[in-house]
């Protein structure tokens, strides 16, 4: 034999043994699902920063989420070094350039110790729910079905959510076996109302009570839309139907489902309180509504029912119009909702002005899940942040923007077995947890370089940013916020249910 044949074949032994290895090995599902070739996926990511030192774009460029965000996810959730040498390559001159103003003094931390960061308040003692709690992390995992999300990936969140001590919302797609992992739960009814329909598609309260029986549900969240796709229904086609999706949503197998643009229980704010209150009482457990903002006359109407009779939802969430989805006319996603600074002082003002702004748990969402954007909404009002794509981001989501095509290539996305196989759920499931942690950990000890014990006693005042004239301004008057309702007061209240 001649030497390039041996050549070869040694090269060709190489790579059989370098894709052997590939499907077998557990950490990154692009090299299961795509042996020897996706070494380049991470080849390139690492010479990534020398490139584009000379061609294409740099950290801060890439959307919904840049090279910096991604970068601060992956290794936070591997627990590697996530820190950034040699000084921020940030532009701090852009208009919205948040600046956190340090203490003189700051806190010194006790431990450093991110096992917990509590809420401060308590979901549902606004309305005396018996399944009243406060949320132990201030840090939650977003909606996301299992249907738009793989059986591993849900997986993943749900451990995850176990390991970190934090609340995983099912998403509308009901719950599945993937679900059952022990991770506490939040249980969305969207209006498709998969794990509470009969056979007719109505809403059914004994097929509710039935879905949430002996599961970890603690709270029950009504969405009335979505900052991606708000006001509009879905499909999910026939082919995607497959058994274990249907009998989580309670539809038959491999028939087209469809979700209508609203609920049909309710269509005005009082029959929507009536509702929230029928399934609080059948239930015991605290009800919230989620909803992106459009029309700001809905928020004022709800908070003055509210204010009336002392019932209504016990949490809101609000969904920026930049937050995330399984699929979306472009339309919906990039022209419809207030994004989420603009949208979140309309609802916390509307309450705020009936003073029920205390006892009422607002969750934000919409591209939170890093330091800045989840303090700044934290300082806005915010009590809760719940986390999305960032939490994709974590089970090793490459940012590829396929989920609505099927082909997403890390099986984070998609309900095709030979991409989902790739993707171990039990390691995934610390990386979740690992993220979350961090987070938490950064967003206190930034709270202690301000010089308060707790994220949600950041004032206003202590943050600047950016104007479009050039000078930094607090965000008091820089941020749609309306100062009136932080008070002292405020504050005092929310230190004093952090120490009780
Ligand atoms: C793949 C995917 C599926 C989603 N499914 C739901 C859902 O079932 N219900 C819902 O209310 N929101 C859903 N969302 C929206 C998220 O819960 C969240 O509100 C939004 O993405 C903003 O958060 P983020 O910026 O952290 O992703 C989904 C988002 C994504 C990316």
């Amino acid at each position: 034999m001649t030497w390039w044949i041996w050549a070869l074949l040694v090269v060709g032994a190489a790579l059989a043994l370098l894709a052997l290895y590939d499907v077998t090995q557990k950490k990154h599902a692009i090299l299961r699902n795509f042996p020897v070739v996706g070494h380049l996926r991470y080849a390139l990511e690492k010479v990534g920063p020398e490139l584009r030192q000379y061609i294409v774009t740099d950290n801060d460029e890439e959307r919904p989420f840049s090279r910096d965000q991604r970068r601060w996810v992956y290794s936070s959730a591997k627990g590697e070094n996530s820190y950034f040498g040699f000084g921020t390559d940030n532009r701090t001159d852009i208009v919205g350039y948040p600046i956190f103003k340090h203490s003189a003094f700051p806190i010194v931390a006790e431990k450093d110790d991110n096992s917990t960061l509590p809420a401060a308040k308590v979901v549902g003692a606004r309305t005396g729910r018996p399944g009243a709690f406060r949320p132990a992390s201030i840090v939650n995992i977003s909606a996301m079905s299992f249907g738009s999300l793989s059986g591993p990936a849900i997986q993943a969140l749900n451990r995850g959510a176990v390991l970190a001590g934090c609340l995983h919302n099912t998403g509308e797609g009901g719950i599945s076996d993937h679900h059952r992992l022990g991770g506490d739960l939040v249980f969305q009814i969207g209006t498709g109302l998969f794990g509470a329909r009969d056979a007719d598609g109505q809403f059914s309260m004994d097929v509710l009570l039935e879905s949430i029986a002996d599961t970890p549900v603690r709270s029950i969240e009504l969405k009335l839309s979505q900052g991606a796709k708000p006001g509009l229904g879905g499909v999910l086609p026939a082919e995607k139907v497959t058994k274990e999706i249907a009998a989580a949503r309670g539809v038959p197998v491999g028939v087209t489902v469809r979700s209508p643009s609203r609920h049909a229980s309710f269509d005005d704010v009082p029959g929507l309180v009536a509702f929230v209150e029928s399934i609080a009482e059948a239930t015991g457990l605290p009800v919230g509504i989620k909803s992106a903002v459009g029309d700001a006359g809905f928020w004022l109407e709800l908070a003055s029912e509210m204010a009336t009779d002392g019932r209504g939802p016990d949490f809101i969430t609000v969904d920026g119009g930049e937050g995330g989805t399984g699929a979306a006319p472009l339309v919906f996603s990039d022209h419809v909702a207030l994004p989420f600074r603009d949208a979140f002082p309309v609802v916390f003002n509307a309450f705020a002005e009936r003073d029920i702004h205390h006892d009422v748990v607002f969750v934000g969402a919409g591209k939170l899940g890093f330091v800045p954007d989840a303090a700044i909404a934290l300082a806005m009002g915010v009590d809760v942040v719940a986390v999305g794509r960032e939490a994709m981001l974590a089970v090793g989501c490459i940012q590829a923007q396929k989920c609505h095509t099927g082909h997403c290539p890390t099986g984070v996305a998609t309900q095709t077995r030979r991409l989902t196989r790739g993707l171990d759920p039990t390691d995934k499931a610390e990386r979740v947890a690992s993220y979350i942690r961090a987070l938490r950990h950064d967003l206190l000890s930034l709270s202690h370089a301000i010089g308060v014990v707790h994220p949600s006693l950041v004032r206003l005042d202590q943050i600047a940013l950016r104007t479009s004239d050039g000078r930094m301004a607090d965000a008091t008057t820089a941020l749609p916020a309306d100062p009136r309702w932080f008070t002292d007061e405020r504050r005092d209240r929310l230190a004093a249910a952090l120490a009780g």
